[in-house]
């Protein structure tokens, strides 16, 4: 057995946490809802075998119900309780890159209740890495459904205090895990087609994904599987997000349109003409923009900012990918509209 000292630190749990994690398992077992963190995001997690306790979920997030839930697992090899017809790239990707922030979708067995699912036969599984989800998984004993922990089409919370912003009182139990390390949502992989494809991208990338599978994926466009992340808006605050050029930046600026509304500015450096009072900065490092921006996303609606240009965010990295793509989806049309 290895000894307390070569445990990592951001393995080892306090006393405080033991606690706390002990009482969310005994939550879940009696069909209550608890939000736990994940190295993703903050999910609010409900006994994914009880559609009753799923059912909270849909109704606290005010999500529909035909919008399917991912089940979160201790151990990878629990990915044949829920799922079917496993094929062996979900086992190879499982493998690689399980525990982790990775969803993989299969055929969901039949015994596996709809409702978690929101009626399709495929299921989402993922086995993240968190010490505190995972230990929270193990007590428990079973499968964990878990959506990000904010409204529905809202930002996902990347701290305990931002799912408390988002629940107040209504969520019996919040385990505090501090800001989640990748601040971004799991990539997701569907393997119920032919080729395996990326419903939404995350920390996994496409070239991570290949390298593990030994061959290319298919393009995202070719999958029919419907996915909440894949609508043109999601990931939104209430204010409008624009991304704008340099140019555009520079346009804006000398037009006199900002006038016009009380407009923030996303930016990873100072720019001369604009008024840091307007400003909301994030470093130019992918890692650090992709665990700050839901925050940043956040703070742009308590400053109260109408629109929020977006102007710079990092490129040509593994992870930009996945920032764009929830950018794009915070910029995207509203339901509204
Ligand atoms: O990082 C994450 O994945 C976080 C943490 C909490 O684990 N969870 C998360 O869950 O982002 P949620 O519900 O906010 O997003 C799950 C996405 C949705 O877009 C949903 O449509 C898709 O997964 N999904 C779930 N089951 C699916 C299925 N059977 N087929 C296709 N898409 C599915
Ligand atoms: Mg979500």
């Amino acid at each position: 057995m290895p000894n307390d000292l070569t445990i990592p630190t951001a393995c080892r749990l306090l006393p405080s946490d033991e606690q706390a994690i002990d009482r969310a398992a005994q939550l879940l077992a009696a069909g209550e809802l608890v939000a736990f963190p994940t190295e993703t995001v903050y999910g609010l997690g409900a006994d994914a075998a009880s559609p009753t306790a799923v059912a909270k979920i849909f109704a606290a997030k005010g999500r529909p119900a035909d919008h399917p839930l991912i089940v979160h697992v201790a151990f990878p090899d629990e990915i044949d309780r829920w799922g079917r017809a496993i094929p062996p790239a979900a086992w190879d990707l499982a493998a690689a890159f399980w525990p982790g922030p990775l969803t993989l979708i299969v055929r969901r067995r039949s015994d596996v209740n709809s409702t978690v699912a929101g009626g399709l036969d495929t299921i989402a599984v993922r086995c993240p890495s968190h010490p505190i989800a995972h230990e929270l998984l193990r007590r428990f004993g079973g499968g964990v459904a878990a959506p990000s922990a904010n409204k529905f089409g809202k930002v996902s919370p990347t701290t305990a205090s931002h799912v408390v912003a988002e629940f107040g009182d209504a969520l019996p139990l919040v385990l505090d895990g501090g800001t989640c390390e990748v601040g971004l949502e799991s990539t997701i992989v569907d393997l119920t087609g032919e080729k395996p494809a990326i419903l939404r991208p995350g920390a996994i990338t496409v070239m991570d994904l290949e390298a593990a599978l030994g061959f290319t994926l298919a393009g995202s466009e070719t999958s029919s599987t419907p996915c909440s992340g894949r609508l043109a808006s999601h990931y939104a605050p209430l204010c409008r997000v624009q991304m704008v050029t340099l140019e555009g930046l520079r346009d804006e600026l000398t037009s006199g349109v900002r006038q016009l509304g009380r407009t923030g500015y996303l930016v990873t450096q100072q720019y001369p003409d604009l008024d840091p009072a307007a400003v909301i900065c994030l470093t130019s490092d992918a890692s650090l923009y992709a665990r700050g921006l839901y925050a940043a996303l956040r703070e742009a609606d308590q400053r109260q900012f109408e629109r929020l240009l977006v102007v710079d965010p990092p490129t040509g990295h593994p992870l930009s990918a996945a920032i764009l793509d929830r950018l794009q989806k915070a910029a995207g049309p509203r339901n509204s509209d």
